[in-house]
């Protein structure tokens, strides 16, 4: 009974240790502005890198310019969060986007949404509108 209790206990333990991790790992790299009504968020720039994905973003360096695209496939909307063979994949049902967010696998037949966005003056982050 106590083995049992210690395991349900250790469960629980870790479960809130990752959940606890991953809260401060998004208020880390991802942190909200509220501007009147509209949502604005400062996303960390990595220039070296040429995707980097983050909850709601996806940031390309490509072609010597910097996009920020929705993280959502423009199929049925799951998380792309990976890349495969230099094309960015949805998890889902497996559409390919190539790096200029354009489908070249579907079922989505929508390129991926371009999110409005400004380099800050530092050039540290990206400032991400909407
Ligand atoms: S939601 Fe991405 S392919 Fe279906």
């Amino acid at each position: 009974m106590i083995i049992k209790n210690r395991r349900v206990f250790l469960k629980v333990a870790v479960a809130g240790f990752v959940a606890f991790f991953l809260f401060i790992w998004n208020k880390l790299t991802l942190r909200h502005i509220e501007t009147s009504g509209a949502e604005e968020a400062l996303v960390p720039l990595n220039k070296n890198k040429e995707v980097q994905f983050f909850d709601k973003y996806i940031i390309v360096n490509a072609d010597n310019k910097t996009t920020v695209f929705s993280s959502n496939c423009s199929h049925l909307g799951c998380k792309i969060d990976k890349m495969a063979n230099g094309k960015l994949v949805c998890p889902c049902h497996g559409s390919e986007y190539d790096l200029q967010g354009q489908v070249i696998k579907g079922p989505a037949y929508k390129n991926l949404t371009v999110v409005n966005s400004t380099i800050s003056e530092d050039g540290k982050s990206i400032i991400v509108k909407g």
